[in-house]
């Protein structure tokens, strides 16, 4: 009987909840798994622990191209089935959008939609053909279901991100790679708010069930944790 070949994930932003969880996860399902966080150490370190030569740490601001061009250097050679960025911040809470200071709205817009981007772009060589680059969106980011007040900047980096994948998407449809956009579903962590109904423990390992049925799937689509079409 032959093995089948270990699969190949990069995770951006593991250090905890979904990202450490989606980590995890594929870990345990046998991927080898290379995760990034910011400061050393911490539960990401105790995942990589439990999980010796198949989950190991990377440090990444994603802000700071030259970390993200220094990591792709680091990883030359590898051949990634799965390009994951999970990272991203919520700031600004129920502030209406005239009351949002620059430097919050440019911190926002940075690392939720221009950085990840960004990240897809300095990495996407090193993931093979039939490999799968995705992105943790928001069905916050959707403009169609947008009929609730609320998290007007959070909802715009989402938007944001989601429109700059639909541009990225378009200017590189004859790669070969699966393209995703995941709403993984309102998840209690920090920026899910205590009062969330899933927990990254029940919503990941759908959010994998739908990363691994879409492999090889040709063009973009934005899918919730069920496999679903989020509406854009
Ligand atoms: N929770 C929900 O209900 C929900 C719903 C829909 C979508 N999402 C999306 O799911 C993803 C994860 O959410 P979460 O609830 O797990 O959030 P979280 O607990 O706040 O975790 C965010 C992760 O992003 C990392 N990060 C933030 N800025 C970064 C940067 N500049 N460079 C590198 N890493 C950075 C954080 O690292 P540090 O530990 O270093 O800060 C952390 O690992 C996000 O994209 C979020 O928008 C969440």
């Amino acid at each position: 009987m032959s093995a089948t070949p270990e699969r190949q994930a990069l995770i951006i932003g593991a250090s905890r909840n979904l990202g450490l969880v989606l980590a995890d996860e594929l870990a345990r399902r046998g991927w080898r798994v290379i995760a990034t966080a910011r400061q050393g150490g911490g539960e990401l370190q105790e995942k990589a622990d439990a999980w010796p030569g198949q989950l190991t740490v990377e440090s990444l601001e994603m802000n700071r191209p030259e970390q993200v061009a220094a990591l792709g250097e680091r990883l030359q050679g590898h051949q990634l089935d799965l390009l994951f960025v999970n990272a991203a911040i919520d700031r600004g809470g129920d502030l209406p959008i005239d009351e949002v200071p620059d430097e919050m709205f440019n911190e926002v817009m940075l690392t939720n939609a221009l950085s990840p981007l960004r990240a897809l772009e300095a990495l996407r060589g090193l993931v093979r053909p039939g490999g799968t680059v995705a992105v943790m969106s928001s069905r916050q980011g959707s403009i169609s279901l947008n009929t609730r007040g609320g998290f007007e900047l959070y909802k715009a980096s989402k938007a944001a991100l989601n429109q700059l994948m639909r541009s990225y998407a378009t200017r590189h449809a004859d790669d070969g790679h699966t393209k995703l956009l995941i709403h993984p579903g309102h998840n209690q962590t920090p920026l899910g708010g205590a009062g969330a109904p899933l927990t990254p423990e029940e919503s990941i390992p759908q959010v994998v069930d739908v990363l691994e049925a879409q492999a090889g799937a040709p063009g973009l689509q934005f899918l919730d944790l069920y496999g679903k079409t989020v509406p854009w």
